[in-house]
C-alpha cells in the first residue's frame, strides 16, 4: 500500500439508519480530511469500508460473504478494506482470522479516527484494530449529515440499557448516552444552512433521551423536539425508534402541541403475548402499549403508527402467536418490520429453552406478513383522494421524470414533476394507494 495513493472510497451500509449516518459521517470525514471521493463500484475504489450491523444472524452472514466476493474481484488490486460497525465492535480481531485480508477492524463508537487508522495502513502498518467503547467525541470530528436533499440527520441519543433478552445493541453500542441540546441545536442549524427542511432525531432508544441543556438541566425528548423546532428553517421533525415503556406524557404533548413534529411514531411492539413481551425483558404488558396507542392517536389524529416484530421467539405456541396477530388487527398499523427470531450470541434468549424450529418460525413470519402488508395496503388506499404536503426527496427510481417523496406520516408518493423541486415541499394529490407507496399528482406548483 506504501507506494499509492488513496484516492477513492466505498462506503457500503448493512442495518439500520444509525449505521446509514455512521456512514455518511464517515464520508464526509474522508473527504474532508483525506480529499477521498465517493466511488459507487467497489471494484474501483481504493478504500473501501463494510459498516456492518449484528442484530439479526443473517447480517453478519452477508458481511462475510460479501467481504469474499469483494476480495475476489479486487485480483490483487492493493485496496485498503475496513469493516467497521457492530461486527466490528462484537467480533474484533476475531474477523482478521476469518477475513486475513481486512487491513482495519473498528466500532461504531470509532469511525472519527479513520483517517488516522488509514494513515498508519499507509506508513505500512498490516493491521489496525480500533475497538474502543466511548461514544463523545466522534460527533465533534465530522461534518453534518444530509441524509437526501432536504432532509438532514441527527444522533441525539446513542446505545441502549433496555437489555431484552434477544437483542446484541446493548453489547454492540454500548451504554445510553445523549448529545448535549446545545449540540443537537447546532447541528441542526448547521444542516439548515445545508438546504435541510426535514430533520431526524435519531437514536436505538430515542425515548431515553436525557441530553443537558446549557444550564446542566436535563431535557426529556419532548423538550428536544419543542427546542429544534424552534431553529429557523425546520419545517418538520422525526424521530426514531421509540420504546413502548419509556413513552411519556411530555413526549405524547409535543407530538400534540408541535406541528413541526410529524404525525408519525415508530414504536416496536415485538409480540402481542404477555408471557413473550416478558420474557423478552420489555418491561411492558400488551395493555400499557394499548394505552400509549390510543394516547396517542386521541392526542395527534392521523397520526400513522408503526412498529417491529420478532416471530418464533423461544417458548412462542400458536396460541402466543395469535396474539400478535390479534394485536395486529386491533392497532392497524400503517408500517412494519418483521423478522424471525435469530439466536445470538452472548444473549439472554439464545439459550432459552423451547426454541422454534426454523420452518415454524417462516411460516409464522409469512403469515404475519401477509396480515401486516395487507392492512399497509388498505392503510395506502384509504390515501386516495387527499391533498397531502410531500417532501420531495429525489427523482423516483422507475418511471422517468417521476419525483419521489414523503408525506407527514412518512408514506412514500410518486409523482411526475421537475427535478428543480427535489428538497423543496410541494403539495401533492393523492391518486392511488399502492402496497408499498402512493401514487399522485402535483396539486399546485410550489412558489
Ligand atoms: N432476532 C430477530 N429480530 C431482532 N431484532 C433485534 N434483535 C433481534 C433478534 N435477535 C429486531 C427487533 C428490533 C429490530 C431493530 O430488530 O424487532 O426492534
Ligand atoms: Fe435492543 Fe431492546 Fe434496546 Fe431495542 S430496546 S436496542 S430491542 S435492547
Amino acid at each position: 500500500m506504501t507506494t499509492r495513493t488513496l484516492q477513492t472510497l466505498h462506503v457500503r451500509t448493512f442495518g439500520c439508519q444509525m449505521n446509514a449516518y455512521d456512514s455518511a459521517r464517515m464520508e464526509g470525514l474522508l473527504r474532508e480530511r483525506l480529499g477521498l471521493l465517493p466511488e459507487e463500484d467497489p471494484d474501483l475504489a481504493d478504500v473501501i469500508v463494510l459498516n456492518t450491523c449484528h442484530i439479526r444472524e443473517k447480517a453478519e452472514e452477508k458481511l462475510f460473504s460479501e467481504l469474499g466476493r469483494l476480495h475476489k474481484s479486487r485480483r490483487g488490486r492493493p485496496v485498503v478494506m475496513a469493516v467497521g460497525g457492530c461486527v466490528g465492535q462484537a467480533q474484533g480481531s476475531a474477523i482478521f482470522r476469518r477475513a486475513p485480508f481486512v487491513d482495519i477492524v473498528f466500532g461504531p463508537q470509532n469511525y472519527h479516527r479513520l483517517p488516522e487508522m488509514l494513515t498508519r495502513i499507509l506508513a505500512g502498518e498490516s493491521r489496525v484494530l480500533d475497538d474502543a467503547s466511548v461514544a463523545e467525541d466522534k460527533f465533534e470530528s465530522a461534518p453534518p449529515v444530509v441524509a437526501h436533499q432536504g432532509v438532514g440527520q441527527v444522533t441525539v441519543q446513542e446505545g441502549c440499557d433496555a437489555f431484552c433478552t434477544y437483542c446484541v445493541v446493548p453489547f454492540t453500542r454500548g451504554r445510553e448516552w445523549s448529545r448535549p441540546v446545545a449540540e443537537v441545536v447546532a447541528e441542526t442549524e448547521r444542516l439548515v444552512a445545508h438546504g435541510a427542511v426535514e430533520i431526524h432525531l435519531l437514536g436505538q432508544n430515542v425515548n431515553a433521551y436525557n441530553g443537558p441543556d446549557e444550564q446542566g438541566t436535563p431535557f426529556d425528548l419532548g423538550l428536544l423536539l419543542r427546542r429544534v423546532a424552534l431553529v429557523d428553517g425546520v419545517k418538520r421533525i422525526r424521530f426514531v425508534t421509540s420504546h413502548p415503556k419509556q413513552m411519556d406524557p411530555s413526549l405524547v404533548e409535543a407530538l400534540a402541541e408541535v406541528p413541526e413534529v410529524c404525525p408519525y411514531l415508530h414504536l416496536p411492539i415485538q409480540s402481542g403475548s404477555d408471557r413473550i413481551l416478558e420474557a423478552m425483558g420489555r418491561g411492558h404488558t400488551v395493555a400499557d402499549y394499548l394505552h400509549w396507542v390510543e394516547t396517542v392517536r386521541r392526542a395527534r389524529p392521523g397520526v400513522a403508527l408503526a412498529s417491529d416484530f420478532i416471530v418464533g421467539f423461544p417458548g412462542e405456541d400458536e396460541a402466543a402467536f395469535a396474539e400478535t396477530l390479534a394485536l395486529v388487527e386491533r392497532v392497524g398499523f400503517d408500517h412494519a418490520y418483521s423478522f424471525k427470531f435469530s439466536a445470538r450470541p452472548g444473549t439472554v434468549a439464545a439459550s432459552l429453552p423451547d426454541q422454534v424450529p426454523e420452518p415454524v418460525k417462516k411460516e409464522r413470519l409469512e403469515r404475519l406478513q401477509t396480515r401486516l402488508n395487507a392492512i399497509q395496503w388498505e392503510k395506502n388506499r384509504q390515501r386516495a383522494g387527499r391533498i397531502e404536503e410531500v417532501l420531495v426527496e429525489g427523482m423516483a427510481p422507475l418511471g422517468k421524470g417521476h419525483l419521489s417523496g414523503r408525506t407527514p406520516c412518512n408514506r412514500m408518493v410518486h409523482f411526475p414533476g421537475d427535478a428543480e423541486w427535489i428538497g423543496r415541499t410541494v403539495r401533492v394529490a393523492i391518486l392511488e394507494g399502492l402496497p408499498n407507496s402512493l401514487r399522485g399528482r402535483l396539486e399546485k406548483e410550489p412558489p
